[in-house]
């Protein structure tokens, strides 16, 4: 089937709905999901959105403190670009409704992450992805120029002389592969951290727009600096559930077995130094006595100070026997966010015409090698009204072209799902084991040429087999896996969130 739009858009997270509701209402837009409309990270988000919302703040000091996580590696054009934008993109949620918590005194209450040098994150209690995506859903859902396609999955882009001109997309419910016709696209599809065994990511962040863009000729960058969220659940039927880092702003605690605190051996700044350092604190303990995970305790706080400001964390460790404010959680670092992505400008222009990148998947520069906590909703926010200025201001410029219908003469024989679920279980584990929070240039080695393995049998199994959405999604993730892994290769120091003990300094 074939479809038309003026905008369409890959991605139903923070950065698509603000791209589709700051676009015009008169242009016709397609917002494509690969889930239902609210599976992505940004629903799961819990700290808050970082912006300088006090007069004691300064946009210099969020400025410097984006500067100093991200090692160096910071667009600093483009960290004063969002930061000096973050106030009105907070103020067009609050008059879009989100309902961000106020403190007794009627303010709006900030909280606290590592890395910041001040209370700048607002934020909707431990659930602040939840309060903003729905708010973004019934938004646009009121608006009669966006249709939303749900179950839908983007398999490639159609580009024409360094053009794009639309997507593949396969209807799940249908089973069939649709031609989308846009006169501009947008991918906001989202990271990659499932490219890891362990996650803190849904399942939809298998870095699509990335594996798509890269295959359409975008420039990619900083793939390597993919950040581990220092404190994910412990737990055997759970998963690796995020507990956010507002707890530790809030106090909290982190203990190794015994009840001892270590983290003041590794950083001044204790539990609130930089993710990187403190994910690799952990890992570092995990290994040297041979535990499997460290505690994270805010039991010393009062109770109901612990149920107001923590209720969906309290409530969902409860339900697993877990009473936080009376005993610590157990936890471990997972892979949490991808820095790199797409290179795109501060319009979120890609190198390719007609084809944007916004939020995840995306390379914006803001986060250089480590990105500060709460910066990346903001980063969605902003890119994403950025984005639909440009859109607006050039749309008319750009002539309507078809894409030609999907080829499916491929032979169809009948997939064997189980091998596709191998696939998938070997590159997650080649990219937890070897890829991971520390790595050597011996390990990166044997990662590389695993993934190549898997990259031939992939490929070779794509050309003989019809699509599915596993199927696809496997064929992007050995992609980002690849481009992680040659981005680490080539990186001779270690900085940021790239750490190879065969360059240390
Ligand atoms: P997402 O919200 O992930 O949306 C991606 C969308 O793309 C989804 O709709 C998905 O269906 C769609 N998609 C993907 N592939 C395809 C395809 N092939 N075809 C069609 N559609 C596709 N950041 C903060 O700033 N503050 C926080 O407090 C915070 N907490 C977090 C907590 C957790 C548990 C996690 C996982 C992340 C957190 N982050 C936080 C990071 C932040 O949530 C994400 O970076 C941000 O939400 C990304 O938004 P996005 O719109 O780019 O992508
Ligand atoms: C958290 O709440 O700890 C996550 C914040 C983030 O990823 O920015």
């Amino acid at each position: 089937m074939q479809h038309s739009f003026d905008v369409l858009i890959l991605g139903s997270g923070a950065a698509g709905l603000t791209l589709a509701l700051r676009l015009p209402a008169n242009y016709s837009i397609a917002v494509i999901c690969k889930d239902f409309i609210q599976e992505n990270s940004t629903n799961y988000a819990q700290g808050g959105i970082a912006a300088v919302l006090e007069s004691d703040d300064t946009f210099a000091a969020h400025i410097q403190d984006t500067l100093i996580a991200g090692a160096g590696l910071c667009d600093p054009e483009a960290v004063k670009f969002t930061v000096e934008n973050a106030p009105e993109s907070i103020k067009w949620l609050i008059n879009l409704g989100i309902n961000f918590t106020k403190s007794e005194d009627q303010q709006y209450h900030l909280t606290r992450e590592g890395g910041h040098s001040h209370r700048r994150i607002i934020h909707s209690a431990d659930s602040t992805g939840r309060d903003l995506e729905e708010t973004l859903i019934k938004a646009t859902k009121s608006r009669s120029n966006i249709k939303i396609f749900e179950n839908h999955v983007a398999i490639d882009l159609f580009t024409r002389d360094n053009s794009c001109l639309g997507a593949y997309v396969y209807n799940e419910d249908e089973d069939r592969v649709d031609a989308f016709s846009a006169r501009k696209t947008v991918i906001a599809t989202g990271g990659a951290s499932r490219v890891y065994l362990y996650s803190s990511n849904p399942s939809v962040t298998s870095g699509d727009g990335i594996a798509m863009g890269f295959r359409a000729g975008c420039k990619v960058e900083n793939m390597e600096f993919n950040q581990f969220h220092p404190t994910c659940l412990y737990h055997p039927v759970a998963g690796s559930s995020l507990i956010t880092e507002a707890m530790r702003g809030e106090g909290a605690y982190l203990k190794l077995l015994d009840g001892t605190r270590f983290m003041l051996e590794y950083d001044e700044r204790a539990e609130l130094a930089p993710r990187d350092i403190v994910a690799r604190a952990i890992d570092h303990e995990i290994k040297r006595l041979g535990i499997r995970h460290v505690w994270l305790d805010i039991s010393h706080r009062p109770a109901d100070f612990i149920k107001g400001h923590f209720p969906t964390i309290y409530k969902k460790c409860l339900d697993l026997g877990l009473d936080i404010t009376k005993e610590p959680i157990p936890v471990v670092p997972a892979a949490h966010y991808t820095c790199g992505g797409l290179k795109v400008d501060l319009a979120s222009h890609t190198n390719i015409a007609s084809l944007y990148a916004v939020g995840e998947a995306s390379c914006t520069g803001l986060h250089g090698a480590n990105r500060l906590a709460s910066n990346s909703l903001l980063e969605c926010l902003v890119f994403a009204a950025s984005a639909a200025k440009h859109i607006s201001a050039s749309l008319g410029e750009q002539p309507e072209c078809m894409v030609p219908p999907w080829d499916d003469s491929r032979v169809e024989k009948a997939r064997e799902e189980v091998l596709l679920l191998h696939n998938w279980e070997e590159i997650r584990r080649t990219m937890w084991n070897y890829v991971g929070i520390v790595r050597s240039f011996e390990r990166l080695r044997r990662a590389k040429s695993r993934i190549d393995m898997l990259k031939v049998e992939i490929q070779d199994y794509y050309s003989r087999h019809r699509v599915n959405r596993n199927f696809i999604e496997l064929r992007h993730l050995i992609v980002v896996a690849e481009l992680i892994v040659d981005a680490a290769l080539k990186r001779n120091k270690s900085v940021g969130l790239h750490y190879n003990i065969d360059c240390p300094s």
